[in-house]
């Protein structure tokens, strides 16, 4: 294979909905910066059941298998019967343990200007794991239903001292610890015990709390700017995360990164939006912020921050902005925008 040394192989799934519309806008501005990637593109969700009739094929696996790093847009997954979620099964596969979510504010006039937090979310266990079934009672098929929540020490302290290390290397101060042990006393309970145990060992470099999660979901909204990093089981931290999203101006902004031992997987926090899909006006921002955390997570630190400060100074500075933040600029308009800022 003929590569030039600065071409990094990397798996692309555009994903479903407004996909493939925020994906072009993230494949454009990449180009701009220079950062060349050999795209291995492969299918997922509802466009690979349209194209290999599953929705997750061998192709897909294989490619993150050997490329062990891929940007994804998001995937539709059926609500209540259908297919069982390919990002879930995703992070299943590649036991990508740590689920990565900065919300930052970038849009002032917004109701918070100072958030700047991170959330960090177990990714493989709890309630995720798929242990989620119905029960016939007399002639009801669906009488009574149940789910399994799994919560294994040896999960729990991965996660937490990813957090605390992650904190560590990227200058923060403080780590919270967010669960419902008042009334999970195993589960939750389990996840806390590990969690605090790791926050001891940094005791002195980062500071260290923990909160209810319900508490926590309010203190959000009063006072976010109290918040650094959040450390937390996997659907307390999906429901957080959008949460988060929302303090800043919503999902359109939110990134996140699915990290591995093996592998990293980077996509918006958002959904395929079929709301707003086919229409050319979804935000590409959040797909462009997790291409970002992907050049920093292979090393390339400078245009992580190069994209960064391009994609701020166009809706900051150019006011350059998608409708969900008030604006009236189409996505492709939108990655105009921040291409002239990388060139400028
Ligand atoms: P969603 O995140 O797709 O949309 C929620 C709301 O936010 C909608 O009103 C949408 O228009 C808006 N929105 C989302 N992204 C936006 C963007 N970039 N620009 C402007 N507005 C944006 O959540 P929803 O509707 O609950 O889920 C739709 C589908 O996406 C479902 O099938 C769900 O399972 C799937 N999903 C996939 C994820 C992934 O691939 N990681 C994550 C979350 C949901
Ligand atoms: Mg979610």
């Amino acid at each position: 294979m003929s590569k030039s040394s600065s071409s990094r192989e990397a798996t692309l799934i555009r994903g479903d909905g407004i996909g493939p519309e925020i994906t072009q806008a993230t494949l454009q501005v990449l180009e701009a910066l220079g950062m060349q990637f050999e795209w291995d593109e492969q299918f997922g969700g509802m466009a690979a059941v349209e194209k290999a009739g599953t929705p997750l094929p061998n192709a897909t696996l294989d490619s993150i298998r050997r490329t062990k790093l891929c940007l994804k847009g998001p995937l539709t997954t059926p609500v209540g019967g259908g297919y069982r979620s390919v990002n879930v099964a995703l992070r299943q596969e590649f036991d990508l343990y740590a689920n990565v979510r900065p919300t930052k504010t970038i849009v002032p006039g917004g109701r918070y200007e100072h958030v700047d937090l991170v959330i960090i979310r177990e990714n493989t266990e709890g309630l995720y794991v798929g242990l989620d079934h119905t029960f016939k009672i007399g002639g009801d098929r669906r009488a009574m239903a149940q789910a399994m929540s799994i919560v294994t020490r040896e999960g729990s302290e991965r996660i937490a001292r990813y957090a605390f290390e992650y904190a560590k290397t990227h200058g923060r101060k403080k780590v919270t610890i967010v669960h419902k042990a008042n009334i999970l006393k195993a589960t939750s309970g389990l996840f806390l015990e590990v969690a605090r145990r790791v926050a001891e060992q940094y005791a002195g470099t980062i500071a260290s709390d923990d909160k209810i999660v319900d508490n926590t979901a309010m203190q959000l909204v009063i006072k976010p700017e109290q918040f650094d990093v959040i450390v937390t089981t996997n659907l307390f931290g999906d429901i957080l995360s959008d949460e988060a999203a929302g303090l800043i101006g919503g999902l359109g902004l939110a990134p996140g990164a699915n990290i591995g031992t093996h592998a990293a997987i980077f996509e918006p926090v958002h959904g395929s939006a079929p709301d707003i899909a086919g229409k050319g006006i979804a935000n590409p921002s959040a797909q462009m912020l997790a291409a970002a955390m992907m050049l920093d997570h292979i090393g390339e630190l400078e245009a992580g921050k190069r994209l960064r400060c391009a994609i701020e100074a166009a809706i900051v500075t150019d006011k350059v902005r998608t409708p969900d933040l008030g604006g009236r600029v189409a996505t492709a308009e939108f990655a105009h925008a921040v291409v002239k800022r990388i060139r400028a």
